[in-house]
């Protein structure tokens, strides 16, 4: 591919990450106090960005100063600037990060592959970064995100938000409340229909690019392609492998947050795929992918067993089923844990069901009250609270999430995953697509 750093080329770095110098990016930060605004900038103020905007600015300690989108029109740049008319605006990412001291904070929501170009950068500069989901694009990338936020001290937010909602705090504490016992096995599902293109081919030809539209830094550090209206931008890039993650990379952030911290997983031992063949560069339409982690403290073996469904109408199996009372159906999408006291569902935002064994009904369970996902950043960034998505958690969320991703591309082949190393021992061939290519001239700064 030429333009750019070959895959190869930036596996081998996998190899020297952190031997790089790093810039003494926290000599660049304010540190802040109670009594300090927060001077925020926002990246990708359209779509989800603007209800992230919107959500960090509720805090009455937080300052929008800056703005930045690739497209200028109403339901992108135009109402957020219209609504923080104080806030200096960009079309390009990198030039408000030039101007870095107007901001102490970056929120990051653009579409997922320029998730860690973004946030990578402004990490190196010393601001706090609240980023979407997932945390990026490659697994390499989000073991760079928890690196270079730990070596910046920067305080960090992965955007899965109803991490923070009392349906998914309910279900982690009924886990470590040991009300489900010791967990023997997890099935997690999303079996809704994304109205996003997948298992397509390329669409022919050229459409005129939007005069509010640049379409040169939409595609950032990916490969360079013709404009399509409708195709891509806005929203649609989820299901295109240069752009987006599928089914699993959009909704594995959030299903599977609970499973991961109410379990206090890490990283798997290995897992197995099942999907159709992929297309050349869409993803596939349905995915099973089947994980061994090690086992913790709220598990009961060696190892603990988590199974991801995502296929249109396609709940857990009847095995799973079973342990459930026959008047219950499943949600659309959620978890069930299957514990040694009994059967706790996770719906997808939705309170929690536990069943114990050989009960017909649910039980009464103590409901844990929603926090703030958004101002939790801003007041951690003031040395005022704590995130419970830093970095440090949501990077080895991100990093299962996408591993998975690339057993997609290996249908029955099982990879065991050394985490330590970044590598596939027994299957080589995989290790590749850890990482990815970058467009000439945008090549990330690595820790
Ligand atoms: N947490 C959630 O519940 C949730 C929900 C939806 C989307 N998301 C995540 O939010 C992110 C955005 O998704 P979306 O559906 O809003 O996408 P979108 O395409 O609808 O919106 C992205 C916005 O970013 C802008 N943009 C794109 N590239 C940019 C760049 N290089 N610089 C500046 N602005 C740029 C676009 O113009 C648009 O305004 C994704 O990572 C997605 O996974 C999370």
């Amino acid at each position: 591919m030429s333009g750019h750093i070959s895959r190869r080329q930036v596996i081998k770095s996998l190899a020297v990450a952190g031997a790089a110098i790093a810039l003494p990016a926290a000599s660049y930060s304010r540190v802040l106090g109670a009594n300090d605004r927060l001077r925020v900038g926002s990246v990708g103020t359209g779509g989800k960005g603007w209800s992230d905007l919107n959500g960090v600015a509720a805090s009455p300690a937080v300052e929008v100063t800056a703005l930045c989108d690739i497209d200028s029109s109403e339901p992108h740049l135009g109402r957020a600037a219209e609504k923080y008319s104080n806030a200096k605006t960009y079309t390009d990412w990198r030039k408000l990060l030039d101007n870095a001291n107007a901001v102490d904070g970056v929120i990051v929501s653009t579409p997922d592959f320029m998730h860690a170009p973004v946030s990578l950068a402004a990490m190196q500069l010393g601001k706090h970064v609240f980023c979407q989901k997932p945390l990026t694009h490659t697994v390499f990338e989000s073991r760079q995100m928890k690196e270079a936020a730990k070596r910046n001290k920067v305080v960090t937010q992965m955007g899965n938000q109803i991490q923070s909602h009392t349906a998914y705090r309910t279900a982690v504490a009924l886990v470590h409340a040991d009300k489900i016992g010791k967990v023997k096995e997890v099935h997690s599902w999303q079996a809704g229909t994304p109205s996003w293109p997948r298992n397509i081919e390329r669409p022919a030809g050229e459409d005129p690019v939007p005069k509010t539209v640049a379409w040169n830094l939409w595609q950032g550090v990916a490969p360079r392609r013709p404009y399509k209206s409708d195709i891509y931008h806005p929203f649609n890039w989820r299901g295109w492998q240069d752009y987006g993650t599928g089914q699993l990379g959009d909704f594995g952030c959030h299903i599977l947050d609970p499973v991961f911290k109410s379990l206090e997983l890490t990283a798997p031992l290995q897992l197995t795929a099942e999907a159709p063949p992929l297309k050349a560069e869409t993803w596939t339409e349905s995915a099973t992918v089947r994980y061994i982690f090690p086992g913790t403290q709220y598990t009961a073996g060696d190892t603990i067993h988590v199974t991801w469904y995502d296929a249109v109408g396609v709940r857990p199996p009847a095995e799973v089923t079973a342990h459930l009372p026959k008047s219950y159906s499943l949600p659309n999408a959620g978890s069930v844990l299957i514990g040694e006291k009994g059967t706790l569902v996770i719906p997808h935002v939705a309170m929690p069901k536990f069943f114990p064994n050989g009960a017909d009904t649910e039980a009464a369970i103590e409901e844990v009250l929603s926090v703030d996902h958004y101002v939790q950043w801003a007041d951690a960034a003031r040395g005022e609270a704590e995130t419970t998505s830093a970095f440090d958690y949501s990077g080895p969320l991100t990093e299962t999430v996408l591993l998975g991703t690339v057993g997609i591309r290996f249908p029955g082949q099982t990879l065991k995953w050394n985490a330590q190393e970044m590598k596939i021992p027994n299957f080589s061939a995989a290790e590749p697509w850890l990482t990815k290519s970058y467009a000439a001239g945008w090549e990330p700064t690595w820790v």
